[in-house]
């Protein structure tokens, strides 16, 4: 959110300095619900890395059903909005202790919202005593993701049938 603002260099000194600046723009976190299915799948086919079209997810079997079923029953999932529009989301798996997704539009990366929708959907996974807390990824390890998954303890169990493993050991 741009605003323009005005600073004085010095008391009793005329000089003025015109300049633009930006205000941190707030950021909410909070639960997925139905409704906002549509727009998850749609960030899922916008991410910079790893990303997968429409068909290509449909081919997995994700479609707006399919997750509104899984929602109702073995998932849960947090979105992250900006100025009320999804700009990430993430999902776990109870059933199965898998964290099933996290994705963040390249334009907000870094600004620490792929680690919260992480920490949520962990912490969830956890509290649902699930023995063990896994996902999958790439093969590739020069992705972001990777990089961020190491960061938070995830152990890397190797490729299986062209996926990455990986499984969490500790608490972040
Ligand atoms: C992976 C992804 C979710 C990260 O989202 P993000 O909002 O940029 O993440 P954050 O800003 O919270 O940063 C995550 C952490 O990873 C760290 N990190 C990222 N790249 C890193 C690198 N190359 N080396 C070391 N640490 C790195 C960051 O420093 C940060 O750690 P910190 O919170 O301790 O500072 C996002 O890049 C994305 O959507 N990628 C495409 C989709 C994808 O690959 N999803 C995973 C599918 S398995």
């Amino acid at each position: 959110m741009p605003y323009i603002g005005i600073a004085s260099h010095a008391p009793g000194r005329r000089r003025l300095t015109l300049f633009v600046g930006f205000m941190a723009t707030p950021m909410t976190f909070r639960e997925m619900e139905e409704r906002d299915i549509g727009r998850c799948i749609e960030v899922r086919t916008l991410v910079r890395e790893q990303r997968y079209s429409v068909e290509t997810l449909r081919q997995l079997g994700i479609t707006v059903e399919s997750v509104t079923t899984m929602l109702a029953t073995t998932h849960k999932g947090w979105v992250c909005e900006i100025d009320r529009r999804i700009v990430g989301f993430s999902m776990g798996n109870r059933s199965s202790g898998e964290f099933w997704v996290v994705a963040v539009l390249p334009e907000f990366e870094g600004r620490g919202i792929g680690r919260r929708l992480t920490e949520l959907a962990v912490q969830w996974l956890r509290a649902g005593a699930c023995p063990d807390i896994w996902l999958w990824t790439s093969p590739d390890v020069s992705t972001r993701a990777y990089a961020m998954y190491r960061k938070f303890g995830w152990q890397d169990c190797g490729v299986q049938n062209g996926r990455r493993i990986m499984r969490l050991q500790h608490v972040f």
